[in-house]
């Protein structure tokens, strides 16, 4: 049997009072429609078919680099029956259809194998049971407890109105009879729509047997109209990943105050502080301090690494054993060898940092090669920048920089060298020896200028 997803993704969202379309809204590290999509793609389908319209281009581009996808223009928003008939021309392959929403992003792989599974040729409905079902399409079932169709809430009278069972919209039906039932749907209904819906009774008419599946929670089924439920959802979506971490031994010292957005590859005891954002591609090796409110982006850390607080670290590696921060930033091609020690306000970019180098204090280290047990100085500044270009420093072995000096690039520092404090270094400083540029010290006698009286 061959798969077909159908994504609905062509509602305004009106109700997200923004300019930019609903399923472009980002949830964790992704658009919502991006969740789906993945979601979709791990059930191995043989096609997979958008349904856009309003903001639709935008919507395009935003997946424009994902080549499986096909699209399906939906000009006006005639109902969700209407939708997954603009689609129905781009399954060629799919022998059954499952229809997901655009706006629903935390549906997991498993529950819609299990629905899939469940149904075979039939017809398969996700459904929930709520509390409060208020709003959504009601199940209605026969006394032996079969369902017979859908009624929205519009349409629905007061018995109908408290059934508490409720239709998620996701459905899976075979295509051939979908595209039978789509063409018989009337709008002659309290919204003037082509329900998707109304496709149920008429394959209970045909004599299916509809298979109905729960989600293990309800929060799968939810869909995001608003900002309000768009926190929502980012909050089930965090405290889940929060589980995760806890549970495969990380300690989160509040899981309520840790936010990942993307994947984190970790090893064994692992302590993360409060506000800790974590972006991307995350690898933490074994014995790693995450200090409070640090941001970490398409980062490798290895072993006994400490990150104090207030940190960014951004698409940088840091060997084992090193120490960063408090008020650090590594930025994109940081590399520190290990047992590095880079202490508060130092900016490091595109620089490889050798075995055991410090940099403590107030400094900027860009496009540079920094070998092994150098001490750069408080206030250090590699001037990589002429305007036009970026030009290279080397530091080599155990030099050691004086506080406050502009190494001005392209230079090289030599093995075992001193740089005076205060130098401003142009020209290459060899080896062992102590070089500085400094004008000479000068004690005068000299009467300071006093105030004259009116
Ligand atoms: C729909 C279901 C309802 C279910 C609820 C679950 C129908 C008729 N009703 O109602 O039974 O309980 O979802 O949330 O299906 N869309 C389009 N084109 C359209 C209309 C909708 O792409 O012409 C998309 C929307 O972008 C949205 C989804 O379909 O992602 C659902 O549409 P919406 O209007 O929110 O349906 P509901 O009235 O909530
Ligand atoms: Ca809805």
């Amino acid at each position: 049997m061959s798969l077909g997803v159908v994504i609905l993704a062509a509602g305004q969202g009106t109700r997200m009072k923004s300019a930019l379309p609903k399923v472009l809204h980002r949830l964790a590290d992704k658009p919502l429609l991006g969740h789906v999509i993945d979601c979709a793609r791990a059930l191995d389908p043989a096609e997979i078919v958008v349904v856009y319209g309003h903001g639709g281009d935008a919507v395009r581009q935003a997946f424009a680099d994902h080549d499986d996808l096909r699209w399906a223009e939906q000009a006006e928003q005639l109902g969700t029956g209407h939708a997954v008939a603009q689609a129905m021309p781009q399954l060629e392959r799919a022998s059954q259809v499952l229809v997901l929403y655009g706006d629903v992003p935390l549906t997991r792989v498993e529950t819609l194998r299990t629905l899939i599974d469940e149904t075979g040729q039939g017809f398969g409905l996700l459904t929930v049971t709520l509390a409060d079902p208020t709003g959504y399409g009601r199940i209605v079932r026969n006394d032996g407890g079969r369902v017979q169709r859908i009624v929205e809430q519009k349409d629905a009278g007061n018995e109908e109105l408290a059934i508490d069972e409720v239709n998620t919209g996701i459905m899976c039906l075979p295509r051939d009879a979908l595209a039978r039932w789509l063409s018989g749907l009337s709008n002659a209904n309290a919204q003037g729509e082509y329900y998707l819906t109304d496709v149920l009774e008429m394959a209970v008419g045909d004599g299916f047997d509809v298979q109905v599946h729960q989600p293990a929670s309800p929060v799968e089924a939810e869909g995001v109209n608003n900002r309000l439920q768009l926190a929502t959802l980012e909050r089930a979506y965090q405290q889940h990943c929060a589980t995760q971490l806890m549970l495969n031994g990380v300690t989160l010292r509040d899981p309520a105050r840790i936010d990942v957005r993307g994947r984190v590859e970790h090893g064994k005891d692992i302590e993360i502080d409060i506000n800790v954002v974590l972006e991307g591609d995350i690898q933490l090796g074994n014995n790693v301090t995450i200090g409070a409110n640090c941001v970490l982006r398409n980062v490798r850390i290895a072993d006994d690494v400490m990150i104090q607080p207030n940190c960014v670290l951004e698409e940088a590696i840091v060997g084992p054993g090193s120490t960063i921060g408090p008020f650090a930033r590594l930025r994109p091609g940081a590399e520190l060898v290990g047992g590095a020690h880079i202490g508060n306000f130092v900016e490091i970019k595109k620089s490889i940092v050798g075995q055991g180098s410090k940099v403590n204090h107030l400094s900027y280290v860009g496009d540079a090669t920094i070998g092994a047990g150098v001490n750069v100085g408080a206030g250090t500044i590699t001037c990589n920048y002429d305007g036009a270009n970026k030009h290279r420093t080397v530091i080599e072995d155990n030099a050691f920089i004086g506080s406050n000096t502009a190494l001005v690039a392209p230079v090289t520092v030599g093995a075992g060298a001193t740089i005076g404090a205060g130098s401003v270094i142009s020209k290459n400083a060899p080896d062992e020896k102590l070089t500085l540029t400094r004008a000479k010290q000068l004690s005068l006698n000299w009467q300071r200028p006093t105030k004259k009286n009116k």
